[in-house]
């Protein structure tokens, strides 16, 4: 039955499509119930339809396409609170309301126009429009978007689409586009005021005219209009097929625009054709206070400023505090309880309250420790800016800013903490490694035997470290203590991957120059690991290398960048060898890997 009226509805689109129907006559007196016979009233074409969809463990009222399968929500009525329970009824009152009635309790307008409604119709464009007694449209609801635009619908200066709060609840989340009266089209988060300081996208066409109007056509086209030209910027080219496809912008519960196509023959998915951005950084506010966006490949990750951890672990949003009390400003000595964290490679919104021109981020962390009003500062480019907390619109980018965090030396704190070099380095002990595990035999020698790829690694002073001293080789298969992947100790499948992650072990120790005689310890590689990966968070790289020069920071972080991906608790998070022989040859930046889970929780 429900694949006879799927075909039947998607008959009736493929004729309808193009030539659209008579709308039909919603009457006064006519009710929905969100599981009853009747959920919803369709178009004509069966494309969109107006009723109750499932939310959550309940049902909101609004505009979702009823034609394909994934019965995308279009529109949202009453938005700060969409769920509803089984037992409501959405009602077309005689006396001219559209209401929802519970079965206790008082009646919810849904809309509310200046005039008692005579009829109402649910279009094939997707709009859904209530009449007076003289056919007028009283109320449409393309003239009160929620999240989305569709085809003909128009976002007019002062109006603005607001973000679902999570894919499963339609109720306002925590981003906002706004069709400014000064003609740009920009994009802040939901709390903050107007302004470049909040905007994260913005269209540029500012003084373009009082009345700059958002436009969708229905071949793709998305672009703004002025009151005296049909154009004023595209945001999205037109000229992509009108026939059986359907287009719809909407701004996601990331925060980022888009625009979609979606192919009736096809029928599988939604197409992002167009999008504002494809940093999934990018908008702001997506970390909260002192919390700063870092990117995995595609997924999004919130850390602390060092010292500090979440205000609530599962939500992002609320941000970061202290981990420990401060001491009050008015002591002479304010400073003696006070270290100076560096975070390196992140970029925030800049409050100076003071700068101060200096050489080198010590000179910085010096006088931020001197004035007890210095929270946090930024060092770039000779210049010492100093910061009140909180730090907001944080993210993770290879920028020379250096991020420094005042942090009580008492603190007791799990995230950012950074431990003292707990591994020796004894340089003298450093060797060629030749590490034999299983099939990635011949890769691996090639890696490190091979001259011209040491000379990769040589670039912050390894390679004389691998030339000139004596040869010592390991030779370990899977399962050997010391570079094992921890797939041996949970019993799960061990692949290929396992070999990657014994490569990223020894990788690591290259790296940090330890002595590798002892490899029966498991701790020892956990407390490795875990040591690397908080110096790399915190942007401590240097405390990785001890007292050994480093000429290239760059390259070094990004070997231990490769080191880290190989060492995943993840199997599949691990690269491929042959993708970590890329990396290693290449100059191109590394994604910043997942954080490994601490120590504690590991075993
Ligand atoms: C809808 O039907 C009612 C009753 O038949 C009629 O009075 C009304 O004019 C119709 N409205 C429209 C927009 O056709
Ligand atoms: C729903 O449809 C079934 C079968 O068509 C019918 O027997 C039943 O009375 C209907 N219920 C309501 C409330 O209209
Ligand atoms: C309607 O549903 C809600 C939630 O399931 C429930 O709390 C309420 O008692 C129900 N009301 C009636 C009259 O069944
Ligand atoms: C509309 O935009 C065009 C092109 O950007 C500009 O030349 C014109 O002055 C604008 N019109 C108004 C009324 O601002
Ligand atoms: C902008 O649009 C409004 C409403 O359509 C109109 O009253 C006004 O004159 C327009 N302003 C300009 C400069 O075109
Ligand atoms: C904007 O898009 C329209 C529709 O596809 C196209 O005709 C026009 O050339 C584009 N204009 C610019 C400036 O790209
Ligand atoms: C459709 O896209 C969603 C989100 O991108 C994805 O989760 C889902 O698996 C896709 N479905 C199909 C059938 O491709
Ligand atoms: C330094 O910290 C200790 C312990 O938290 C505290 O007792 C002491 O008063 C602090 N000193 C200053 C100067 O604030
Ligand atoms: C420091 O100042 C705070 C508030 O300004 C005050 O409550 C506190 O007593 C002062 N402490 C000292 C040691 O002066």
């Amino acid at each position: 039955m429900a694949a006879f009226l799927f075909f039947f509805l998607l008959s009736t689109f493929h004729s309808r499509i193009a030539a659209q129907q008579r709308p039909l006559n919603i009457s006064l007196g006519s009710s929905l119930t969100p599981t009853g016979n009747s959920s919803s009233w369709l178009s004509p074409s069966g494309i969109f339809a107006l009723g109750f969809y499932q939310q959550r463990n309940g049902y909101a009222v609004g505009i979702f396409l009823a034609g394909i399968p994934q019965k995308t929500a279009v529109w949202t009525a009453n938005r700060d609170s969409p769920i509803f329970s089984s037992n409501v009824s959405l009602i077309l009152s005689t006396d001219g309301r559209l209401i929802l009635q519970q079965p206790e309790g008082q009646d919810i307008t849904v809309v509310d126009p200046s005039e008692s409604i005579s009829s109402a119709s649910m279009l094939d464009s997707g709009n859904f429009v209530l009449y007076n007694s003289d056919k007028e449209i009283i109320w449409q609801s393309f003239e009160h978007p929620t999240n989305s635009l569709l085809p003909r619908q128009q976002l007019i200066p002062g109006q603005e689409l607001i973000s679902s709060a999570s894919e499963t609840d339609d109720s306002r989340g925590i981003f906002r586009l706004v069709m400014q009266t000064d003609g740009n089209l920009v994009q802040y988060p939901v709390g903050a005021a107007n302004g470049p300081e909040n905007a994260y996208w913005v269209s540029k066409t500012f003084g373009d005219g009082p009345n700059v109007t958002l436009n969708l056509e229905d071949d793709g086209h998305l672009y703004l209009t002025n009151s005296s030209v049909n154009l004023v910027k595209n945001l999205s080219d037109g000229g992509h097929p009108k026939n059986k496809m359907i287009y719809l912008m909407k701004i996601d519960v990331d925060g980022i625009f888009r625009l979609y196509s979606y192919s009736v023959d096809q029928g599988r998915n939604w197409s992002i054709i167009w999008e504002s951005s494809t940093d999934r950084c990018d908008p702001k506010g997506l970390c909260g206070f002192n919390g700063f966006c870092t990117k995995i490949d595609n997924l999004v990750d919130c850390k602390c400023l060092p010292g500090f951890q979440f205000v609530n672990q599962g939500n992002w949003r609320l941000g970061c505090e202290r981990s420990f009390v401060t001491d009050s400003c008015n002591s002479t000595d304010s400073n003696v309880n006070y270290t100076i964290e560096f975070l390196e490679n992140t970029v925030w919104e800049d409050n100076t309250f003071s700068m101060v021109n200096t050489g080198t981020r010590e000179d910085c962390a010096k006088i931020c420790l001197e004035d007890c009003n210095c929270e946090a500062a930024f060092f770039k480019d000779g210049q010492c800016k100093k910061q009140r907390l909180p730090l907001t619109y944080g993210k993770r980018e290879t920028d020379s800013n250096i991020a420094l965090v005042k942090v009580h030396k008492h603190a007791t704190i799990d995230e950012g903490v950074i431990p003292s070099n707990p591994l020796k380095c004894r340089k003298e002990e450093v060797r060629v490694y030749v590490l034999i595990i299983g099939i990635s035999l011949a890769v691996l020698e090639n890696v490190l035997m091979d001259e011209s790829r040491c000379a990769k690694i040589s670039d912050f002073g390894l390679a004389k470290l691998l030339k000139n001293d004596q040869t010592r080789t390991y030779t370990g298969v899977r399962g050997t203590r010391g570079y094992v992947a921890p797939e041996w100790f949970r019993n799960l499948p061990v692949t290929v991957k396992a070999d990657v992650y014994s490569f990223g072990i020894m990788l690591l120790e290259i790296i940090c120059c330890r002595k590798s005689v002892d490899c029966t310890s498991p701790e020892n590689e956990a407390i490795l690991e875990e040591w690397a990966n908080q110096c790399f968070e915190a942007g401590e790289l240097y405390k990785l290398v001890g007292d050994e020069e480093v000429d290239d920071v760059r390259e070094l972080e990004r070997m231990i960048k490769i080191a880290l991906w190989c060492i995943q608790e993840e199997p599949a998070l691990r690269p491929s060898m042959k993708k970590v022989l890329l990396m290693l040859e290449g100059t191109g930046d590394i994604p910043i890997p997942p954080s490994l889970p601490s120590f504690s929780s590991a075993l």
